[in-house]
């Protein structure tokens, strides 16, 4: 294990926001009355906010600057020519749609690349592009490396693709059964754990044998470039521009919530390199789901902003502060006893709920059970991705098996520092002196997709 560093912030601040802390009873009220689920929190009663990083970066003075570029036109503006020219350059791609996220591109897509009763085959697939598969009628299979489910186990692409898994799949299920190959990148679900470049070609080779498309869940597509630079023969030298050409090279089309690296507050797309009919096909569904193709359900200024940070995601300072902030925080975490995924990936920490509290078995919800504690002993809230998040096998209506119990603790982009890494810290020693007394949860109120964003809990007795 290695030394916690925390890296110099590339950038000062030019705005605050103010952020309070609630006692600790009011905490436990709280969350309560939010039916044990961080989801219904106001986020006035949190103090750090790592639900998630989607949308919750800061913007640059650039990006902001951009705002007031914004060209309101219905049709045809500006800054969708400023955001075309931008995914040209750093992907390499003929075509771009904006979409309002990145679910309204897989809402949007979905239906042009999938029929029903087809699988859509991921490494892993993220909640809501399972959730735009199945709302098909289609089945959602994920094929991440077992290495991954390993959480103290060094390896240093843990996202992987499975290819024996895969290609043995489409051969057994028939490639006509079979919509399209996807590729998230990062693999949030496994640990936000990067995909090789390898393993990008590996995987686009088993597509083109089957003649599947083969597509990019690209939320944290940077984060993936500059794990590829720090970890992979042969990339050291190279500038992540480049890498990210590569990357994409291999590709058909992405899907991207640009939320996440693109560093906006809302904005997603949908890309394709060449195939004209494919971006046709997925024009024809944006006009009615999104709005019409050069704005895709946001304003002209969102698409300046997303245009420009597009190229600030992709800044190797920013990528080595970003990437080293959260090394600084799983180390940390480690050195206190706090069980981790290892390494730590490129937008989170996840906690191994299993390995910290083996005392809750899976369907009382380890990982949730800890989302509870952290928040009602430090204000810090998090997210589980473990059986709460997995939900239900949509056949059988079973408990559907979730490889692991995680808590993630998702670092917004640019918003928190280092004596805010220090204090999560500080919540963990509290936990971790009570965590043998802590319970699972059962349902009180469980809706039937998607459940953990509206779910009520109670304490198992
Ligand atoms: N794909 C991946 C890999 C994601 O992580 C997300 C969102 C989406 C697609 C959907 O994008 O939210 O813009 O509609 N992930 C967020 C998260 C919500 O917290 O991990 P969206």
């Amino acid at each position: 294990m290695t030394k916690a560093i925390h890296p110099l912030e590339p950038f000062k601040i030019k705005m605050i926001e103010k952020i309070d802390m609630i006692d600790r009873d009011e905490r436990t009220q709280a969350v309560k009355r939010a039916g044990y689920n961080p989801f219904a929190l106001r986020a006035e009663e949190v103090y750090i906010d790592l639900l998630t990083d989607s949308g919750t970066g800061a913007m640059s003075d650039h990006q902001w600057a951009g705002l007031m570029s914004g060209d309101e036109s219905y049709a045809g503006g500006r800054n969708f020519y400023n955001l075309e020219a931008a995914v040209q350059d750093i992907f390499g791609f003929q075509y771009v749609i904006p979409t309002h996220q990145g679910r309204g591109a897989e809402q949007a897509f979905f239906p042009v690349l999938a029929k029903p009763g087809q699988f859509a085959l991921n490494n892993y697939h993220f909640d809501t592009t399972k959730g735009h598969v199945e709302l098909l009628g289609a089945k959602a299979r994920n094929f991440t490396i077992k290495e991954s489910f390993d959480t103290s186990t060094y390896h240093p692409f843990k996202g992987n693709m499975d290819i024996k898994a895969l290609e043995a799949f489409i051969e057994k299920e028939g490639a006509e059964n079979c919509a399209f190959v996807m590729l998230t990148i990062t693999n949030n679900s496994a640990g936000g754990q990067p995909v090789s470049m390898q393993n990008i070609k590996d995987t686009a080779a088993v597509a083109k044998k089957f003649n599947l498309k083969f597509i990019f869940d690209s939320a944290r597509f940077a984060e993936n470039a500059y794990f590829i630079k720090m970890r992979e023969a042969g990339y050291e030298n190279t500038a992540i521009i480049d890498i990210v050409r590569e990357m994409y090279s291999y590709a058909d089309a992405l899907t991207m919530s640009a939320k996440k690296d693109a560093i906006v507050n809302m904005g997603g797309m949908i890309a394709v390199r060449e195939d004209e009919e494919l971006y046709i096909a997925a024009r024809t569904y944006v006009v009615p789901m999104e709005g019409f193709y050069t704005y895709g359900g946001l304003s002209g200024r969102d698409i300046e902003a997303l245009a420009r940070g597009l190229y600030e995601g992709i800044d190797e300072k920013h990528l080595n502060y970003r990437v080293k902030q959260i090394e600084y925080l799983g180390t940390k975490l480690m050195e206190i006893g706090v069980p981790i995924q290892y390494p730590t990936g490129g937008h989170a920490v996840f906690v191994d709920a299993k390995k910290l509290l083996p005392q809750i078995p899976a369907h009382e919800f380890p990982a949730q059970a800890l989302s509870v504690a952290l928040y009602i002993e430090s204000g810090v809230r998090a997210v589980e991705i473990g059986s709460f998040l997995e939900g239900r096998d949509p056949e059988t209506g079973e408990q559907a098996h979730s490889e692991m119990e995680l808590l993630r603790l998702t670092i917004p982009r640019r918003v928190y520092t280092q004596t805010h890494m220090d204090q999560i810290v500080e919540g963990f020693k509290k936990v971790v002196a009570i965590k043998d007394t802590l319970k699972g949860y059962t349902f009180e109120y469980e809706a039937p997709v998607l459940r953990h964003f509206t779910a009520r809990l109670k304490p198992v007795e």
